[in-house]
């Protein structure tokens, strides 16, 4: 404990002394390779990661890296060489790693060090894998004064007093994100103020570059947020109208300027005219000339061009029942579908709103056609607790990626949309801004952990089950017995729909407390200028997107348009995200909308102190510092919960007049 930060899911020496096996005594890693991969950065990574992962070894081990051209990029085969004992090297032991590129020879590497750590013992070890997306990213929102925009996890660990750390921490960082297949960072916040501004200048090259440096040992290109009025504020220009030439030649000036100094740069994120970000709009350009803009400069150096879609009218009048939030990136961006160039790429939150406990999916996803686009999820849990409510996410994430977008009569899904499948493209992928920070667990809670590494585990294999994905996290972190380790994937696996049930209702969303995000406020945002109102009154609530409404429905295909549309098909926990619905209308389950919000709120209430209940039995079995860390959240996610269900249930007692039929108290 004496560095300051814990190691995750590579904690080699914990899981030596739980297998009790001595650290390093007489151990022998033989690797085996050419002389060529000998001297690669990221083949020294691995190497030196095996080293580690192996210190136990009492035997000798053997692991050769082959490089194979027939393995798809970045993907890699483990297999036995001889005997093939992981947990218990025998005499002659030995694996191979083979892969087309010396990423997949480090993923492979991470996959043998997995499936030792898990204590999984084959006999035979036979397996390949080839990554699901070209791109897997982390978006930090980190601001350069150390503060993080939705971090919940301490300081920044790359900022403090606008200046850039480098230190272990850094490299101990990047091997984790290695480690679960990331291949792209984003440093800085979207938001690109002070000193953000200056990334790009002389000012932090060289910090910059030793960052890109220790990304680059491990697989990992280093991205930068851009501030899109650079050439106004860091050039002295009066305006930054991309079409306009000498705004042009800056950028060109500039970004060649930046390639000078870092010759990795995997390239630029964009927020533009989004939440008072500058952008095209001001200039009467569009948000395919922006990003065409920099695509075309920055093309020659082989970088690429993420441009965001949260572009929506965040001054809107609550009286405005026609201006719909949800429309309008499909609205801003549909229309140019085919006019982005090729190394500009789209990045789409995964619903329409802003990351909230669950949203329809973006009709932009699959809409789009003839345009790069990325997914971007949020594991940073602005709306989902704030990493002190447990909150697992990647069965959201799987319903995302599972969503049939009927954009082709077959790999129409948001996975293969993403991924490149369905338009053949290679820039595709998907993006979650990060949940860490400076905090010892690196988020806040440690159980939070559990999406950071889903996230990279399901962006390289988006076959993987959340099952499957909370279960090796769980083994990997810590070492419980076979009962409390079912028993905490089960607590996983519910803390999604617990959240749900103990917050706002069938998809509405936005009950939260405006700004901060964490605990109730039905009306917080009801008369705001974001867009996000749930519209209740006497007799119900929800929004009207139908067809007779604000008409996002249609933003669909049909078939998805139809099911949206029509209220008895349209799926129940979105009921009211697509329609205006009465108190006493009848759910499936025989429940009236009334008595559905008062019981799952009474029951998210009761689940949340069951969690917290549960958590109990694994005093002592866990290390006490996450032991201890974990209680105190469970015990501030049970307040949260109470407050939610009597609010909610207050507010809308009050509104309906109706009785809970269960006589229940209600405020
Ligand atoms: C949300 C969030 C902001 C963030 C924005 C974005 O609105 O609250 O903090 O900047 O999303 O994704 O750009």
């Amino acid at each position: 404990e004496s560095r300051g930060w814990s190691q995750l899911w590579l904690d080699y020496e914990s899981k030596f002394a739980a297998s009790g096996v001595a650290n390093g005594t007489e151990r022998k890693i033989v690797i085996e390779c050419s002389d060529f991969d000998r001297n690669n950065r990221v083949i020294k990574s691995a190497v030196s990661e095996l080293n580690r992962a192996f210190a136990d070894a009492t035997k000798e081990v053997k692991i050769s890296f082959v490089r194979n051209e027939k393995i798809a990029a970045q993907g890699y085969k483990v297999g036995n060489i001889i005997g093939g004992s992981l947990n218990k090297p025998q005499d002659g032991d030995g694996f191979i790693i083979e892969a087309s590129d010396e990423n997949g020879l480090l993923y492979g590497t991470f996959h043998l060090i997995r499936e030792k750590l898990m204590g999984r013992d084959y006999p035979d070890i036979s397996v390949s894998c080839a990554p699901s997306n070209p791109l897997r990213m982390m978006n930090h929102w980190d601001n350069m004064d150390g503060s993080i925009e939705r971090g919940y996890s301490g300081r920044s660990f790359f900022y403090a007093n606008d200046e850039i750390i480098v230190d272990d921490r850094t490299v101990d960082y990047a091997r984790f994100m290695a480690s679960i297949g990331i291949n792209g960072i984003v440093i800085n916040n979207v938001n690109v103020k002070w000193a953000a501004t200056d990334l790009i200048t002389t000012r932090f090259f060289d910090k910059v570059k030793e960052l890109s440096d220790i990304f680059e040992d491990y697989g990992i290109k280093l991205y930068l947020s851009l501030n899109f009025a650079a050439p106004i504020e860091l050039g002295g220009l009066p305006i930054c109208d991309p079409l306009d030439e000498q705004v042009k030649q800056w950028w060109k000036n500039k970004i060649k300027e930046v390639y000078d100094h870092l010759p990795n740069l995997g390239g630029f994120l964009v927020k533009a005219d989004s939440e008072g970000r500058p952008g095209p709009f001001t200039y009467g350009r569009t948000q395919a000339d922006g990003a065409n803009m920099l695509g075309d400069i920055i093309a020659p150096y082989g970088g690429i061009i993420i441009w965001r879609c949260f572009v929506y009218n965040c001054t809107q009048d609550w009286r405005d029942t026609k201006t719909d939030r949800a429309r309008a990136g499909y609205d801003y961006f549909k229309g140019l579908d085919g006019q982005y160039h090729d190394n500009v790429i789209l990045q789409i939150k995964n619903g329409p709103m802003d990351f909230q406990i669950r949203e329809p999916i973006s009709p932009l996803l699959g809409g789009l056609t003839q345009t790069n686009q990325m997914l971007e999820v949020q594991i940073a849990q602005e709306y989902t607790g704030h990493q002190i409510d447990l909150c697992y996410l990647i069965p959201m994430f799987k319903e995302i990626l599972g969503f049939k977008t009927y954009c082709k009569s077959d790999n129409d899904t948001v996975a293969d949309v993403v991924s490149g499948r369905t338009m053949g493209n290679k820039l595709a992928g998907m993006a979650a801004v990060i949940n860490t920070g400076n905090d010892y667990n690196w988020t806040g809670n440690d159980l939070a952990a559990a999406n950071l590494y889903g996230f990279g585990r399901l962006s390289f294999d988006t076959e993987l089950s959340a099952e499957e994905i909370a279960r090796e996290w769980v083994k990997l972190t810590f070492n419980l017995e076979q009962e409390l380790e079912d028993k905490l994937v089960d607590m996983l696996l519910r803390s999604r729909e617990i959240y749900e049930k103990y917050t706002s209702p069938l998809g509405i969303g936005w009950m939260v407390t405006p700004g901060d995000h964490y605990g109730p406020s039905v009306d917080g945002y009801e008369y705001s200028r974001w867009g996000t109102y749930h519209r209740a009154d006497h007799l119900g609530l929800g929004v009207d997107r139908t067809d007779k409404g604000t008409g996002y429905a249609q933003q669909y295909y049909p078939q998805n348009a139809e099911m949206y549309n029509d209220p008895h098909k349209c799926p129940e926990n979105l009921l009211l995200f697509f329609h205006h619905i009465p108190y006493t209308w009848k759910l499936s389950s025989g429940q009236s909308l009334i008595q559905y919000i008062y019981d799952s709120h009474f029951e998210g209430y009761e689940e949340a102190r069951k969690l917290a209940d549960e958590w109990k039995s694994f005093e002592g079995k866990v290390p006490e510092r996450a032991y201890n860390c974990i209680s105190h959240r469970f015990d501030l996610q049970v307040n949260n919960a109470h407050e939610w269900c009597d609010q909610v249930n207050s507010y809308f007692y009050r509104k309906s007049g109706i009785a809970d039929e269960k006589g229940r108290e209600i405020f």
